[in-house]
């Protein structure tokens, strides 16, 4: 028993050592983020808004999204929608070659004590913070109050 166990944790620093080298060597921990489709439905709220966006990760190692600021919001939040009912979490796991969704009737994010009403045409910037890798900026667009994504999934 002892004996396996020390072999299998040799396996896996093997695994891990190779995984170090196969990325590019851009130093961001192995995590290889990008964000797309981001948007956010023009409120109908005075001091909320909704925001949502994709974030997927080319990379071998996961991260999780910690934390969400704007220049137009007093406060980011991230909610998971669950059987219809929204629930504040605190990060979100971005997996391995895999993609961390914000979808409308999803997860979504909630900017909340606006300081300015966004307007369809506009956009607002959204820092999106990571456990391991560099900050994210994006230029979120104000979509009309209706839009949803022409994506068939
Ligand atoms: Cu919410």
């Amino acid at each position: 028993m002892r004996r396996r166990a020390v072999l299998t944790a040799g396996a896996l620093a093997g695994a891990l050592a190779l995984t170090g080298c196969s990325g590019s060597d851009s130093g961001s921990g192995g995590a290889e983020l990008s964000v797309s489709s981001p948007y956010m439905p023009q409120p109908v709220s005075a001091d909320m808004a909704a925001g949502f966006l994709t974030i997927t990760n080319d990379g071998g190692t996961g991260d999780e999204l910690t934390s969400v600021t704007s220049d137009v919001a007093g406060q980011v939040t991230m909610h998971s929608t669950v059987g219809g009912a929204m629930a504040e979490k605190s990060s979100f796991a971005i997996p391995a070659h895999g993609r961390l969704v914000f979808s409308s009737g999803g997860s979504h994010l909630m900017f909340e004590k606006l300081k300015r009403a966004p307007k369809q045409g506009q956009t607002v910037t959204v820092k999106l913070t990571f456990a391991k890798s560099e900050p994210l900026t994006v230029e979120m667009p104000v979509k009309s109050a209706t839009y949803t994504p022409s994506t068939g999934h």
